[in-house]
Formats: structure tokens, C-alpha cells, sequence
């Protein structure tokens, strides 16, 4: 029998696997003291989280000159809008003049081919960097054809790097040390993650300085976001003190369902401020998007998701004051 009074009667574990988590109720803590209430405007329209939409300020130019911000872009459900989300935010962040690296940390090699790269025929990827030892950053790097926009690219090579790395001394520093080099050429570094929280993802969260949690708007996503706040709990403990975790985006919600406004109100009574304020609508133009290997910032400027990813990009710059 439960103990009286332990919780609300109608909030079950089972049904509800967000309620008990630890990291749950110190993330609800965090995100109290997140925003400040100047940033809220009074009189001003309710945004899709619910809450008051908040005055982000256009971006200033960039004025700091120290190391990247290392964002790992993690979800260990598939499908969810990690790779998407990189790779817009990553563009809106270079339309606002910051330097920006992507690095595609997933085996199936969507963010390379989200930018157009035909990454199978790549000799040298981020494989090399993590396994081996002998590959120079510059070797890997390539352009993109947004402005501002670098990549480290990845194919199916990176598939094998879990098992060839289990026996390295230090083996969940690996990407941190391939990616020191390159902190003082960026002002951002993002990371996308595979789906899983196997040891490539370890690298980025033990790399990283903060985490976004891209979250497709539906039930079943709810249920992994307390296994991954534990393990973005557990390494900041064991392997990287500074990691935070930055914040959550909400992908690919559709407004006129209730099942998705009902998704979004739990998530925003749980992680509180830490969901963005920006909301990624649903849209057949993000798969176009990629088919055309562009970001969609560039394929359809002045889409819903272009102006939305632009949003996010200064939510993240407003929040992260660089
Ligand atoms: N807001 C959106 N609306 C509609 N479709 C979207 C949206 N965001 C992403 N998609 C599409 O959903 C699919 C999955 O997105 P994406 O590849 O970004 O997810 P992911 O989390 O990186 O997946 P994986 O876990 O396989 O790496 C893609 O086809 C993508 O084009
Ligand atoms: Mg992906």
C-alpha cells in the first residue's frame, strides 16, 4: 500500500512517469529562478506553452571571444526533431552572425545529409577524430552553404566507434578532445546526438556545456524524459560538473489537437520555464527541407518554420548572453 497523502490519488507512477523523478523536482526548481519577471510583458498574448509570450530583444552583434557553448542536441526517442532542430537553430544562429559548428554524432548521417553532403562516399568524418587518433580536425571540417555554417560530418563509420572505443583509458572524453581544437573558432557547437544513450551520447552530454531536449508533441515522448534527466543528472555527477541543461523544445505540435495542447500543458507544469517559448509547428516543409538538403531558414525564409527556428535561435542567445 502507498502511504496517504505520498501524492495525488489520480497521478500513478505508471501513468504519469514524469511526477517521481528527482532531477523533475530539481529541474522545476532551476526553471524558477530561470527568467527574470522583467522579461515578461505585461498585457502582451498568451504563446502556444501558455504562458505570456516574453520580449526576447533582437540579437546584438557578438561580443564575446572566449570558447564555443558545446549544446548537445539529445533525445534518446527517435524521430522527435533532434537532427531537424540542429540544423535550423544551428542556421538561425549563423543568420545572426554567430559562428556555429555542427557535428553530426549520429551513425545514420541525417545531418550531413540534411545539408546536403553525400556523406556515404566521405573518407574522413568524425570517426576518425574519435577513433584512431591521427586525423586532424581540419581534415573533417567542411563548409555549408549557409554562411557562417561549419560541419563535421559522419556516416555509418561512426557505427563502430561505441565498441572500437570501449577499451580506451578516458574513453567518454573522446569527442571533447577532438572538439578542443575548434572551441575558440565558434561561438556555438552543436551536437547531434543518435538516438540512444549509449557512449557516443555520453561523449557529447561529458563534452557539453548545456543540453536542449528537442520533444515531439506527444504522449508516448513524455515517458523517456525522466530517463534522460536522470542520465544528464548522472554524468554532470560523475564525468562533466558544468552540464546543464539548457532547455526543452516542443516539435512538431499542431495546435487544433487537444491531444497535443494537453501534451504541452504537462510538459510546461513540469519542466516550467525551461520549455522555449518557441513552439516548432508540425509542417510537410521541414522532410521537403531536407530532401532539398537546405536548412528550411534558407529553402523557405519566410515559412512558419524559418521564422520559428529564428525565435529559437534568440531564445537561445538572450538566455545564454552570447
Ligand atoms: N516540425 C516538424 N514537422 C513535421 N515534420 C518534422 C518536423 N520536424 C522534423 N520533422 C520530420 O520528422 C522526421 C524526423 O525528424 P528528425 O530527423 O529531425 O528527428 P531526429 O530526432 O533527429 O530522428 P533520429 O532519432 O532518427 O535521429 C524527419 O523526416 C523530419 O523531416
Ligand atoms: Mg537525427
Amino acid at each position: 500500500m502507498t502511504t496517504a497523502g505520498a501524492a495525488e490519488p489520480h497521478k500513478s507512477a505508471a501513468a504519469d512517469p514524469l511526477s517521481y523523478t528527482t532531477s523533475g523536482q530539481r529541474i522545476e526548481h532551476a526553471a524558477q529562478t530561470l527568467w527574470e519577471a522583467k522579461d515578461i510583458v505585461a498585457g502582451t498574448d498568451v504563446g502556444p506553452t501558455g504562458r505570456p509570450l516574453r520580449d526576447i530583444p533582437d540579437p546584438l552583434p557578438v561580443s564575446h571571444d572566449g570558447d564555443a557553448l558545446i549544446v548537445a542536441m539529445c533525445n534518446q526517442k527517435g524521430g522527435v526533431g533532434k537532427t531537424t532542430s540542429t540544423i535550423n537553430l544551428g542556421a538561425a544562429l549563423a543568420e545572426y552572425g554567430r559562428r556555429v559548428l555542427l557535428v553530426d554524432l549520429d551513425p545514420q548521417g541525417a545531418l550531413s545529409a540534411g545539408l546536403g553532403v553525400a556523406h556515404h562516399d566521405l573518407d574522413q568524418t568524425v570517426h576518425n577524430l574519435l577513433v584512431g587518433g591521427r586525423t586532424s580536425v581540419d581534415d573533417v571540417l567542411m563548409n555549408t552553404k549557409v554562411d557562417g555554417m561549419d560541419l563535421l560530418p559522419s556516416n555509418i563509420d561512426l557505427s563502430a566507434a561505441e565498441i572500437q572505443l570501449v577499451n580506451e583509458v578516458g574513453r567518454e572524453q573522446t569527442l571533447g578532445r577532438a572538439l578542443a581544437p575548434l572551441k575558440d573558432r565558434y561561438d556555438y557547437i552543436l551536437i547531434d546526438c543518435q538516438p540512444s544513450l549509449g557512449l557516443l551520447t555520453v561523449n557529447a552530454l561529458a563534452c557539453a556545456d548545456g543540453v536542449v531536449i528537442p520533444m515531439e508533441c506527444e504522449y508516448f515522448s513524455l515517458r523517456g524524459l525522466a530517463l534522460l534527466t536522470d542520465t544528464v543528472d548522472k554524468v554532470r555527477d560523475r564525468l562533466n560538473q558544468r552540464l546543464s541543461l539548457y532547455g526543452i523544445v516542443v516539435t512538431m505540435f499542431d495546435a487544433r489537437l487537444l491531444h497535443s495542447r494537453q501534451v504541452m500543458a504537462r510538459v510546461v507544469e513540469v519542466f516550467g520555464d525551461l520549455v522555449y517559448d518557441t513552439v516548432i509547428n508540425r509542417t510537410v516543409r521541414f522532410p521537403d527541407a531536407s530532401v532539398a538538403g537546405e536548412p528550411i531558414t534558407t529553402w523557405a525564409p519566410k515559412s512558419g518554420g524559418a521564422v520559428a527556428y529564428r525565435a529559437m535561435a534568440r531564445e537561445v542567445i538572450h538566455r545564454s548572453g552570447r
